[in-house]
Protein backbone atom coordinates (compact mmCIF):
# COMPACT_ATOMS: atom_id res chain seq x y z
CA UNK A 1 0.00 0.00 0.00
CA UNK A 2 2.93 2.59 0.82
CA UNK A 3 4.65 3.18 -2.70
CA UNK A 4 7.31 5.17 -4.24
CA UNK A 5 5.88 4.62 -7.90
CA UNK A 6 5.25 8.29 -8.95
CA UNK A 7 4.34 7.40 -12.39
CA UNK A 8 2.06 4.95 -11.15
CA UNK A 9 0.33 7.58 -8.96
CA UNK A 10 0.14 10.01 -11.51
CA UNK A 11 -2.18 7.22 -13.27
CA UNK A 12 -4.14 6.68 -10.55
CA UNK A 13 -4.80 10.41 -10.42
CA UNK A 14 -5.36 10.92 -14.00
CA UNK A 15 -8.32 8.09 -13.53
CA UNK A 16 -9.92 9.76 -10.92
CA UNK A 17 -8.73 8.05 -8.10
CA UNK A 18 -6.88 9.37 -4.71
CA UNK A 19 -3.36 9.49 -3.75
CA UNK A 20 -2.20 10.82 -0.27
CA UNK A 21 1.38 12.08 -1.04
CA UNK A 22 3.72 14.14 1.12
CA UNK A 23 4.47 17.46 0.94
CA UNK A 24 6.89 19.47 3.40
CA UNK A 25 4.44 20.37 5.91
CA UNK A 26 1.88 17.64 5.97
CA UNK A 27 0.24 14.59 4.09
CA UNK A 28 -2.21 15.63 1.69
CA UNK A 29 -5.33 13.82 0.09
CA UNK A 30 -5.00 14.27 -3.55
CA UNK A 31 -7.35 13.83 -6.62
CA UNK A 32 -7.75 15.43 -10.01
CA UNK A 33 -8.79 19.14 -9.16
CA UNK A 34 -11.17 18.98 -12.44
CA UNK A 35 -12.64 16.38 -11.89
CA UNK A 36 -15.50 16.37 -10.01
CA UNK A 37 -16.42 12.76 -9.20
CA UNK A 38 -12.76 12.51 -8.14
CA UNK A 39 -12.78 15.54 -5.70
CA UNK A 40 -16.40 14.75 -4.07
CA UNK A 41 -14.52 11.07 -3.56
CA UNK A 42 -11.69 13.17 -1.45
CA UNK A 43 -14.50 14.41 1.17
CA UNK A 44 -16.49 11.47 1.43
CA UNK A 45 -13.19 9.52 2.48
CA UNK A 46 -11.56 11.89 5.32
CA UNK A 47 -15.64 12.85 6.10
CA UNK A 48 -14.96 16.94 5.55
CA UNK A 49 -17.90 18.91 5.58
CA UNK A 50 -18.52 19.98 1.75
CA UNK A 51 -18.63 24.24 2.95
CA UNK A 52 -14.59 23.56 3.43
CA UNK A 53 -12.49 24.31 0.37
CA UNK A 54 -9.48 22.42 -0.36
CA UNK A 55 -5.92 23.66 -1.67
CA UNK A 56 -5.18 23.38 -5.31
CA UNK A 57 -1.48 21.95 -5.28
CA UNK A 58 0.44 23.40 -8.68
CA UNK A 59 3.82 23.12 -9.80
CA UNK A 60 4.61 26.28 -11.44
CA UNK A 61 3.54 30.01 -11.12
CA UNK A 62 2.70 30.02 -14.73
CA UNK A 63 -0.01 27.57 -13.16
CA UNK A 64 -0.84 30.23 -10.79
CA UNK A 65 -1.18 33.10 -13.28
CA UNK A 66 -3.68 30.56 -15.26
CA UNK A 67 -6.22 30.10 -11.82
CA UNK A 68 -6.29 33.36 -10.25
CA UNK A 69 -7.95 36.30 -11.36
CA UNK A 70 -5.30 39.67 -11.67
CA UNK A 71 -3.22 38.51 -8.69
CA UNK A 72 -2.11 42.15 -7.13
CA UNK A 73 1.55 42.45 -7.15
CA UNK A 74 2.42 41.88 -3.53
CA UNK A 75 0.34 38.27 -4.43
CA UNK A 76 2.99 37.52 -7.02
CA UNK A 77 6.17 39.02 -4.85
CA UNK A 78 5.04 36.42 -2.44
CA UNK A 79 4.67 33.39 -4.56
CA UNK A 80 8.27 34.54 -6.26
CA UNK A 81 9.97 34.44 -2.83
CA UNK A 82 8.13 31.84 -0.92
CA UNK A 83 7.18 28.93 -3.56
CA UNK A 84 7.90 26.09 -3.37
CA UNK A 85 7.18 26.48 0.00
CA UNK A 86 4.42 26.54 3.14
CA UNK A 87 2.28 29.31 1.94
CA UNK A 88 -1.65 29.24 0.31
CA UNK A 89 -2.84 31.94 -1.64
CA UNK A 90 -6.30 31.99 -1.29
CA UNK A 91 -7.37 33.93 -4.95
CA UNK A 92 -10.01 35.05 -6.86
CA UNK A 93 -10.64 32.42 -9.75
CA UNK A 94 -10.43 33.16 -13.29
CA UNK A 95 -13.97 33.37 -15.23
CA UNK A 96 -13.38 30.22 -17.01
CA UNK A 97 -12.70 27.72 -14.13
CA UNK A 98 -15.55 25.88 -13.32
CA UNK A 99 -17.69 27.35 -10.72
CA UNK A 100 -16.95 24.55 -7.65
CA UNK A 101 -13.23 24.47 -8.50
CA UNK A 102 -11.36 24.45 -5.44
CA UNK A 103 -14.37 23.43 -3.47
CA UNK A 104 -17.00 20.31 -3.01
CA UNK A 105 -18.56 19.86 -6.50
CA UNK A 106 -22.39 20.71 -5.35
CA UNK A 107 -20.79 24.01 -4.18
CA UNK A 108 -19.85 27.34 -5.92
CA UNK A 109 -16.76 29.33 -4.38
CA UNK A 110 -15.58 32.92 -5.81
CA UNK A 111 -11.76 32.09 -4.71
CA UNK A 112 -9.41 29.44 -4.81
CA UNK A 113 -6.83 28.51 -2.25
CA UNK A 114 -3.44 27.65 -4.17
CA UNK A 115 0.21 26.53 -3.59
CA UNK A 116 3.25 24.94 -4.74
CA UNK A 117 4.59 22.69 -2.22
CA UNK A 118 8.01 22.09 -1.88
CA UNK A 119 8.46 18.46 -1.38
CA UNK A 120 10.24 16.35 -4.75
CA UNK A 121 7.93 13.79 -4.02
CA UNK A 122 4.77 16.19 -4.45
CA UNK A 123 5.91 18.27 -7.31
CA UNK A 124 6.99 15.33 -9.32
CA UNK A 125 3.26 14.08 -8.88
CA UNK A 126 2.24 17.12 -9.59
CA UNK A 127 4.44 17.55 -13.09
CA UNK A 128 3.81 13.95 -13.61
CA UNK A 129 -0.21 13.99 -13.81
CA UNK A 130 0.04 17.16 -15.61
CA UNK A 131 -2.70 19.09 -13.69
CA UNK A 132 -3.49 20.45 -10.53
CA UNK A 133 -3.90 17.95 -7.33
CA UNK A 134 -6.94 19.40 -5.02
CA UNK A 135 -5.66 17.83 -1.95
CA UNK A 136 -6.78 18.69 1.76
CA UNK A 137 -4.51 16.99 4.69
CA UNK A 138 -4.43 13.74 4.98
CA UNK A 139 -6.43 12.90 8.48
CA UNK A 140 -9.58 11.73 8.77
CA UNK A 141 -11.32 14.80 9.94
CA UNK A 142 -10.55 16.26 13.22
CA UNK A 143 -7.39 14.30 13.76
CA UNK A 144 -4.22 15.71 13.99
CA UNK A 145 -2.64 16.13 10.41
CA UNK A 146 -0.57 12.81 9.19
CA UNK A 147 3.18 13.67 9.11
CA UNK A 148 4.03 9.90 7.89
CA UNK A 149 2.89 7.30 5.73
CA UNK A 150 2.11 5.46 8.81
CA UNK A 151 -0.01 7.91 9.96
CA UNK A 152 -2.25 8.10 6.79
CA UNK A 153 -2.40 3.99 6.92
CA UNK A 154 -3.84 3.92 10.49
CA UNK A 155 -6.47 6.65 9.59
CA UNK A 156 -7.64 4.64 6.44
CA UNK A 157 -6.40 1.36 7.31
CA UNK A 158 -9.37 -0.49 4.85
CA UNK A 159 -7.96 0.30 1.50
CA UNK A 160 -10.38 3.46 1.20
CA UNK A 161 -7.50 5.67 -0.76
CA UNK A 162 -6.05 4.10 -4.37
CA UNK A 163 -2.16 4.65 -2.98
CA UNK A 164 -0.18 6.45 -0.22
CA UNK A 165 3.77 7.93 -1.65
CA UNK A 166 6.26 7.38 0.96
CA UNK A 167 7.80 11.04 1.76
CA UNK A 168 10.66 10.30 4.56
CA UNK A 169 10.66 13.23 6.87
CA UNK A 170 8.84 15.96 6.02
CA UNK A 171 10.82 19.08 6.42
CA UNK A 172 8.09 21.71 8.85
CA UNK A 173 5.43 19.68 10.40
CA UNK A 174 2.63 21.74 10.69
CA UNK A 175 0.40 23.16 7.77
CA UNK A 176 0.87 25.81 5.60
CA UNK A 177 0.35 29.47 6.15
CA UNK A 178 -2.90 30.17 4.03
CA UNK A 179 -3.31 34.30 3.07
CA UNK A 180 -5.99 36.10 1.15
CA UNK A 181 -4.50 38.12 -1.49
CA UNK A 182 -7.94 38.84 -2.49
CA UNK A 183 -8.09 42.40 -0.91
CA UNK A 184 -5.48 45.57 -1.33
CA UNK A 185 -3.09 44.00 1.66
CA UNK A 186 -3.17 40.75 2.48
CA UNK A 187 -4.90 38.32 5.33
CA UNK A 188 -3.50 35.59 7.24
CA UNK A 189 -6.21 32.74 7.33
CA UNK A 190 -3.81 30.55 9.30
CA UNK A 191 -0.43 31.08 11.05
CA UNK A 192 2.26 28.88 9.33
CA UNK A 193 5.99 28.78 8.93
CA UNK A 194 5.89 31.48 6.44
CA UNK A 195 5.89 34.14 9.58
CA UNK A 196 3.63 37.45 9.58
CA UNK A 197 6.98 38.83 9.10
CA UNK A 198 8.35 37.63 6.50
CA UNK A 199 4.82 38.48 4.53
CA UNK A 200 4.93 41.98 5.69
CA UNK A 201 8.15 42.39 3.49
CA UNK A 202 5.86 43.01 0.69
CA UNK A 203 2.78 44.43 1.75
CA UNK A 204 1.28 45.49 5.20
CA UNK A 205 -0.99 42.96 6.71
CA UNK A 206 -4.58 43.62 6.92
CA UNK A 207 -6.28 42.97 10.36
CA UNK A 208 -9.77 42.97 9.00
CA UNK A 209 -10.10 39.29 10.69
CA UNK A 210 -10.70 39.92 14.37
CA UNK A 211 -11.82 37.13 16.47
CA UNK A 212 -15.04 38.49 16.81
CA UNK A 213 -15.59 37.59 13.27
CA UNK A 214 -16.92 34.70 11.26
CA UNK A 215 -14.02 32.69 9.95
CA UNK A 216 -13.48 33.93 6.79
CA UNK A 217 -10.95 30.39 6.25
CA UNK A 218 -14.18 27.68 6.61
CA UNK A 219 -11.45 25.27 7.66
CA UNK A 220 -10.81 27.78 11.07
CA UNK A 221 -13.89 26.99 13.08
CA UNK A 222 -13.81 23.14 13.24
CA UNK A 223 -12.11 21.69 16.13
CA UNK A 224 -8.94 19.95 14.90
CA UNK A 225 -5.63 18.20 15.43
CA UNK A 226 -7.64 16.37 18.15
CA UNK A 227 -5.81 13.51 20.06
CA UNK A 228 -8.76 11.24 21.61
CA UNK A 229 -8.18 12.21 24.84
CA UNK A 230 -9.09 15.47 26.45
CA UNK A 231 -6.08 18.11 26.18
CA UNK A 232 -5.71 20.83 28.56
CA UNK A 233 -2.49 23.62 27.13
CA UNK A 234 -0.85 24.88 30.62
CA UNK A 235 1.08 28.04 30.13
CA UNK A 236 3.09 28.95 32.75
CA UNK A 237 7.39 27.97 33.87
CA UNK A 238 8.46 24.51 33.58
CA UNK A 239 8.08 24.54 37.50
CA UNK A 240 4.55 25.35 37.55
CA UNK A 241 3.88 23.24 34.86
CA UNK A 242 5.64 20.25 36.49
CA UNK A 243 3.59 20.89 39.95
CA UNK A 244 0.24 20.98 38.07
CA UNK A 245 1.13 17.91 36.56
CA UNK A 246 2.10 16.07 39.77
CA UNK A 247 -1.05 17.21 41.17
CA UNK A 248 -2.94 15.84 38.82
CA UNK A 249 -1.80 12.61 39.12
CA UNK A 250 -1.96 12.40 42.49
CA UNK A 251 -5.39 13.40 42.31
CA UNK A 252 -6.25 10.52 40.29
CA UNK A 253 -4.39 7.74 40.99
CA UNK A 254 -5.77 5.04 38.89
CA UNK A 255 -5.75 6.68 35.92
CA UNK A 256 -2.88 7.19 33.42
CA UNK A 257 -2.13 11.13 32.71
CA UNK A 258 -0.30 12.31 29.41
CA UNK A 259 2.08 15.29 29.72
CA UNK A 260 3.97 16.77 26.34
CA UNK A 261 6.59 19.67 28.01
CA UNK A 262 10.09 20.69 27.38
CA UNK A 263 12.65 18.26 28.87
CA UNK A 264 13.11 20.84 32.19
CA UNK A 265 9.38 20.18 33.20
CA UNK A 266 9.71 16.55 32.38
CA UNK A 267 12.94 16.33 34.69
CA UNK A 268 11.00 18.18 37.44
CA UNK A 269 8.17 15.81 36.95
CA UNK A 270 10.53 12.07 37.10
CA UNK A 271 11.90 13.79 40.44
CA UNK A 272 8.60 12.96 42.11
CA UNK A 273 8.54 9.57 40.36
CA UNK A 274 4.74 9.65 39.91
CA UNK A 275 3.23 6.04 38.88
CA UNK A 276 0.86 7.42 36.24
CA UNK A 277 2.32 9.35 33.97
CA UNK A 278 3.13 9.02 30.17
CA UNK A 279 5.67 11.31 29.22
CA UNK A 280 6.66 12.71 25.94
CA UNK A 281 9.66 15.76 25.67
CA UNK A 282 8.90 19.14 23.31
CA UNK A 283 12.41 19.58 21.64
CA UNK A 284 14.24 22.76 22.18
CA UNK A 285 13.79 24.44 18.63
CA UNK A 286 10.60 25.66 17.62
CA UNK A 287 11.06 23.69 13.74
CA UNK A 288 11.77 20.48 15.87
CA UNK A 289 8.74 21.02 17.52
CA UNK A 290 6.34 21.91 14.35
CA UNK A 291 8.03 18.53 12.86
CA UNK A 292 7.36 16.42 16.20
CA UNK A 293 4.02 17.95 16.87
CA UNK A 294 1.67 15.79 15.18
CA UNK A 295 3.20 12.32 15.72
CA UNK A 296 3.59 13.33 19.56
CA UNK A 297 -0.20 13.87 19.50
CA UNK A 298 -1.13 10.69 17.72
CA UNK A 299 1.38 8.98 19.83
CA UNK A 300 -1.07 9.45 22.57
CA UNK A 301 -3.92 7.62 21.34
CA UNK A 302 -1.67 4.57 20.78
CA UNK A 303 -1.99 4.81 25.09
CA UNK A 304 -4.60 4.73 27.42
CA UNK A 305 -3.66 8.57 28.80
CA UNK A 306 -7.04 9.80 29.65
CA UNK A 307 -6.16 13.57 30.07
CA UNK A 308 -2.85 15.02 28.43
CA UNK A 309 -1.36 18.23 29.73
CA UNK A 310 0.50 20.69 26.62
CA UNK A 311 3.15 22.69 28.03
CA UNK A 312 3.05 26.17 26.00
CA UNK A 313 4.65 27.30 23.45
CA UNK A 314 6.25 30.74 23.16
CA UNK A 315 7.86 32.87 20.39
CA UNK A 316 6.78 34.44 17.29
CA UNK A 317 6.70 33.11 14.15
CA UNK A 318 6.43 29.86 13.89
CA UNK A 319 5.91 29.49 17.77
CA UNK A 320 2.13 31.29 16.33
CA UNK A 321 1.61 28.06 13.84
CA UNK A 322 2.67 25.82 17.08
CA UNK A 323 0.41 27.46 19.61
CA UNK A 324 -2.41 27.54 17.24
CA UNK A 325 -2.57 23.70 16.41
CA UNK A 326 -2.40 23.34 20.05
CA UNK A 327 -5.50 25.10 20.87
CA UNK A 328 -7.08 23.74 18.38
CA UNK A 329 -6.35 20.10 19.56
CA UNK A 330 -6.77 21.10 22.92
CA UNK A 331 -10.48 23.10 22.08
CA UNK A 332 -8.95 26.48 23.44
CA UNK A 333 -8.73 24.75 27.00
CA UNK A 334 -5.46 27.01 28.12
CA UNK A 335 -4.71 27.64 31.85
CA UNK A 336 -2.50 29.78 33.25
CA UNK A 337 -0.40 27.84 35.68
O1 LIG B 1 0.15 22.50 4.24
C1 LIG B 1 -1.02 22.42 3.85
O2 LIG B 1 -1.69 23.42 3.60
C2 LIG B 1 -1.60 21.02 3.64
C3 LIG B 1 -0.83 20.32 2.54
C4 LIG B 1 -1.42 18.97 2.18
O3 LIG B 1 -0.77 21.16 1.40
N1 LIG B 1 -2.99 21.11 3.32
C5 LIG B 1 -3.94 21.45 4.23
O4 LIG B 1 -5.22 21.43 3.71
O5 LIG B 1 -3.69 21.74 5.37
P1 LIG B 1 -6.51 21.53 4.64
O6 LIG B 1 -7.62 21.33 3.68
O7 LIG B 1 -6.41 20.59 5.75
O8 LIG B 1 -6.50 23.01 5.12
C6 LIG B 1 -6.70 24.05 4.20
C7 LIG B 1 -7.17 25.28 4.91
C8 LIG B 1 -8.56 25.10 5.51
O9 LIG B 1 -8.61 25.82 6.73
C9 LIG B 1 -9.47 25.74 4.47
O10 LIG B 1 -10.66 26.22 5.04
C10 LIG B 1 -8.59 26.84 3.92
O11 LIG B 1 -7.29 26.32 3.92
N2 LIG B 1 -8.96 27.19 2.54
C11 LIG B 1 -8.78 26.45 1.42
N3 LIG B 1 -9.31 27.08 0.35
C12 LIG B 1 -9.83 28.23 0.80
C13 LIG B 1 -10.54 29.32 0.19
N4 LIG B 1 -10.83 29.32 -1.13
N5 LIG B 1 -10.94 30.35 0.99
C14 LIG B 1 -10.67 30.36 2.31
N6 LIG B 1 -10.01 29.36 2.94
C15 LIG B 1 -9.60 28.32 2.20
MG1 LIG C 1 -6.57 19.81 7.56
Amino acid sequence: MIERNISKAASVIQNGGLVAFPTETVYGLGADAFNAEAVAKIYATKGRPADNPLILHIASIEQFMELADNPPEYAIQLAQSYWPGPLTLVAKKKSHIPSWVGGHPDNATQTVGIRIPNHPVALALIQAAKRPIAAPSANKAGKPSPTSAAHVMDDYPNGEIDMILEGETLEVGVESTVVDITGATPVILRPGAITAEMIQQFSPLSHEVTATDAPRSPGMKYRHYAPQAEMVILNGTAQAVADKIISECNASPKELIGALVTKAAADIIRNQNPHNIHIQILSESLQAVAQELFAQLRQFDKTDVVKIYAQAVSGDGLGTAIMDRMRKAADGNIIDV
